[in-house]
């Protein structure tokens, strides 16, 4: 499975980089408006930590095709490895077909149903990202949305990989993880409540004490 980060946070990205094994970095317009920096200057901010070979996704904020298309263009030449983000709507599926004819890498995004998402991996779609915590949110089944797209998409052999997005606990992320979805993007906060756990550190201290007490030192030898 997949993991990415779901920032643009230059020392969050450098932080996790630096112990995990990260397969990419994905963006939304929200993200990038918390910093003011034009945005080929944030792409190449995250390419030096990341280097070219991870994949970066980046998202188009027009809603009309021909605008989208442009946009696309222009994020497709930032960089190699670029997912362009576009939106699953009648537009946008338009944009992903004729993009995908050029050659410029595609995620479908603010995906809301399984239906959705089947559609955009029909129109060539690289990856698919359903929100989980926007669905549940709204009194969906986040998890359910992306167990019936992924089954959809291995049961019709179709290419395009499921990139599960919007979580805000780590039992979201853990049912997905369980389901066998290709990818999940998370926040830097989810990331360390992955790995971070109170028992692990009373267990540390506890350990350390034990030691000290018995040989009068704080380290091995
Ligand atoms: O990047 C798109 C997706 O992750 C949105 O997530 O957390 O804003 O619901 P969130």
């Amino acid at each position: 499975m997949e993991l990415l980060l779901d920032t643009a946070n230059i020392q969050e990205i450098k932080e996790l980089y630096d112990c995990l094994v990260i397969d990419g970095v994905t963006t939304n317009p929200t993200i990038l408006a918390k910093d003011n920096i034009k945005l080929e200057n944030k792409v190449k901010e995250i390419t030096a930590i990341t280097t070219e070979h991870t994949p970066l996704h980046v998202q188009i904020i027009s809603q009309d095709f021909q605008e989208i298309i442009k946009e696309a263009l222009y994020i497709h030449s930032l960089r190699n490895n670029i997912y362009v983000k576009i939106p699953v709507t009648k537009d946008g599926l338009k944009a992903i077909k004729e993009l995908k004819k050029l050659g410029v890498k595609v995620t479908a995004t603010a995906i809301f149903t399984a239906t959705q998402g089947f559609l955009a991996a029909k129109a060539g779609a690289d990856y698919v990202a359903p929100y989980v915590n926007r669905i549940d949110n709204i009194s969906g089944d986040g998890v359910a949305v992306v167990t019936q797209l992924t089954q959809i998409l291995n049961q019709y052999h179709l290419p395009t990989k499921v990139l599960a997005a919007s979580f805000k606990n780590v039992q979201q992320i853990y049912d997905i993880m369980k389901i066998g979805v290709h990818s999940i993007t998370i926040s830097s906060d989810m990331c360390k409540a992955m790995y971070q756990h109170p028992s692990t550190d009373v267990s540390i201290l506890q350990f350390y004490r034990d030691w000290e007490e018995a040989f009068g030192i704080t380290s091995l030898k």
